[in-house]
């Protein structure tokens, strides 16, 4: 790592606090005139950094950049194994992890960008990704499972990310099936999750579990206006939710991996369901099936009751409470 990182590592784990220059340039084992330097590069990449004479430096709580070393301070120890990588701007972070996890990339590697310009939705829909407003992750993960438990890893992290945002900014997260984020009716998060087969063993070979969020209020496009709502009416300035967010996402994950398979979380993701109890629509194609959601089952699918009284379990697919897609 690099001095204006490592100078960066130290003001992030005492966000708000003055550090004196000496202690940061004995702590580096460097000059501190290094350390000067290395705090210049950091201002000049928009850090918000204080320098008071005799105090010594400090990263105003307000600072808002998402880097590695914003997040891993909120990383409890059980999620230190995760390597973190944060672009600015990329075309979809489910796209690179693919490809990373293709190439061999570790478990736990983790792409998060604060832009994307191809964000990639369920059902080859596009998901508006703009800058400043949300953060956008893809996490590998390496799951002994089947192809048929790939159901599990979405519902999984679904309840993982309602927890995060419950927990970051204190609101009663929902969960429209099969991994859709809802806040007082609106959905402030999607999950995709792409996964490839080992042909050789008939198990999953990794998983790349993408998750977009909307923090703070953003102009949405037409298309999603009414469905489409963030966390934060405005981004709170008093503390770094979006690093706070994306950590407790992570903590969440690696707490919930070694459960998948005994589904015991699949009683809080019922819990948490926006459907159960609520007329819908099927939709399967160009059909619209008017039915009502009566149940998650133990392998996650939405168990539907149409208007003839039979029931179905459904694996994947599109379902709304609107006669339309998406809603
Ligand atoms: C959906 O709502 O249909 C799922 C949206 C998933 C969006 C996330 S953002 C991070 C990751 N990269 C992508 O291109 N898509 C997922």
């Amino acid at each position: 790592m690099d001095l204006k990182h490592q100078v960066l590592k130290i003001l992030e784990e005492n966000r708000g606090c003055y550090i004196n220059g000496a202690r940061l340039a004995d702590e580096l084992y460097v000059t501190r005139s290094a350390v000067w330097k290395a705090i210049k590069a950091l201002q000049k990449d928009n850090y918000r950094i204080e320098a008071i004479p005799n105090r010594g430096y400090r990263l105003l709580p307000d600072n808002d950049i998402v880097s590695a070393e914003s997040i891993s301070p909120y990383l409890k120890p059980s999620a230190t194994h995760y390597q973190l990588e944060v672009r600015h701007s990329v075309g979809s972070t489910n796209t690179i992890a693919k490809e990373m996890a293709a190439k061999g990339a570790r478990e736990g590697t983790v792409i998060i960008a604060l832009e994307q310009t191809h964000g990639r939705g369920r059902m080859g829909r596009s998901f508006y990704s703009p800058k400043g407003s949300g953060i956008y992750l893809s996490v590998i993960l390496r799951p002994k499972l089947s192809i048929e438990d790939s159901l599990l890893i979405t519902t999984c992290a679904a309840v993982a990310v309602a927890r995060a945002i419950e927990t970051v900014a204190a609101v009663e997260a929902q969960i429209k099936w099969v991994n859709d984020i809802y806040l007082a009716g609106k959905k402030v998060c999607g999950i995709l999750t792409e996964a490839s087969l080992d042909f050789e063993s008939g198990g999953l070979e990794y998983a790349v579990v993408g998750i977009g969020i909307n923090i703070a209020a953003a102009g949405f496009p037409d298309e999603i206006k009414d469905i489409a709502g963030s966390i934060f009416s405005e981004k709170p300035k008093d503390k770094p939710v979006s690093s706070m967010l994306v950590a407790e996402i992570l903590n969440n994950i690696s707490e919930m991996a070694s459960a998948i398979t005994d589904k015991k979380y699949l009683d809080e993701y019922r819990k948490r369901s926006f459907l159960i109890g609520k007329d819908i629509y099927v939709i399967r194609g160009s059909q619209i099936i008017k039915a009502r959601a009566v149940d998650i089952d133990d392998q996650a699918r939405l168990v539907v009751e149409y208007e003839d009284h039979t029931k179905e379990a459904l694996n994947s697919g599109e379902v709304s409470v609107r006669p339309q897609a998406n809603v």
